[in-house]
């Protein structure tokens, strides 16, 4: 007979101890959560020690250091790079067995599909398993993020609930019903952060050649970034009607956005974008 899955508060077990596993780990301890309940299996002995000091969590160098906390884990956090994930995976799964399949798994792990993961933890199929990805941005290392994330049919609303607290203190948080949907995700929104800084590089560089210093145009730009974001979430209306409030034909606005729309910089968005999401494609296969 299969034991009942682990109960909500159960340990969570992190394999990979960099900077979003310790975003997460600080959003849980912040939370309540007791240093107790969370061990992280980490090689880097600097890292280990900076999560030891930081949050007071039980480290460990690697799975085979860890049979009890692995017997115990309810929640199994993926947050190694991608390419390491198999090698990361092979001695927990040989160490925990049975335990760690029952196991809930979350994966912010760009690129690495659920059935990866089912396979590599000894599942046939990830609907056989309580699995969920996450892809994350980088604005979640600060609680600005947004995050799309996709369950197995084996999660449980509970296990979706358990995974939304974990991530809540990283930013927002939307569901898609198709993994192939986290494609498009990773190049819209955790891409997104790289297109934002290349458009503000631009701003600043146009800022120098008006004569403004750099440090100028970087403040005019990243406030105009944060404050146009700001206005978009608080307004009933679409992105388009605002823009069209602030652009009076003749006026200034008007002549920057003629001359966008004839470099043709919104198609050229659009299959850049594109290709992030079959680049996207392209990785989830070679995890595969
Ligand atoms: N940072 C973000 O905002 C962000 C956004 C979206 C998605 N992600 C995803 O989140 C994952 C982690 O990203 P990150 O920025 O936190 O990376 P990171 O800072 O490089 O952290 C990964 C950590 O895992 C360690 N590690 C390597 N092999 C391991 C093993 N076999 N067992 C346990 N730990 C191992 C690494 O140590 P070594 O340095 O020695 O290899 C490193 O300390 C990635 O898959 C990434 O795609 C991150």
């Amino acid at each position: 007979m299969t034991p009942p899955p682990a109960a909500a508060d159960s340990p969570t077990l992190f394999v990979g101890g960099g900077n979003m596993a310790a975003a997460l780990i600080g959003g849980l301890r912040r939370a309540g959560c007791p240093a107790a309940r969370i061990a992280v299996i980490e090689p880097q002995p600097e890292q280990r020690e900076r999560l030891a000091a930081e949050f007071g969590v039980k480290v460990l160098a690697d799975a085979s250091a860890a049979p009890e906390a692995l017997q115990r884990a309810g929640l199994v956090v993926w947050a190694v790079k991608p390419q390491v994930f198999r090698a990361a995976a092979e001695p927990l799964a040989t160490a925990g067995g049975p335990a760690v399949q029952r196991a809930l798994h979350l994966s912010v792990m760009a690129g690495v599909r659920l059935d990866a993961i089912a396979r590599a933890i000894g599942l046939g199929a990830a609907a056989a398993g309580r699995l969920v990805r996450a892809m994350p941005n980088t604005p979640a290392l600060i609680g600005r993020g947004i995050a799309g994330l996709h369950a197995s049919a084996g999660a449980s609303t509970a296990d979706r609930q358990r995974v939304e607290a974990l991530l809540a203190p990283t930013g927002g948080l939307l569901w898609f019903e198709h993994e192939s949907d986290l494609d498009a995700v990773t190049a819209l929104s955790g891409s997104g952060p790289a297109y934002v800084f290349f458009f503000v590089e631009a701003m600043m560089a146009a800022a120098e050649r008006m004569g403004l210093s750099a440090e100028q145009g970087k403040a005019l730009a990243l406030a105009t970034f944060d404050g146009a974001a700001a206005l978009a979430q608080a307004s009933p209306d679409p992105p388009a009607v605002l823009r069209e409030r602030v652009t009076s034909r003749g006026g200034t606005t008007f002549a920057a956005l003629e001359s966008m729309r004839a470099d043709g910089v919104g198609p050229a968005i659009e299959r850049a974008v594109e290709a992030a999401r079959r680049r996207a494609a392209e990785l989830g296969d070679e995890y595969g």
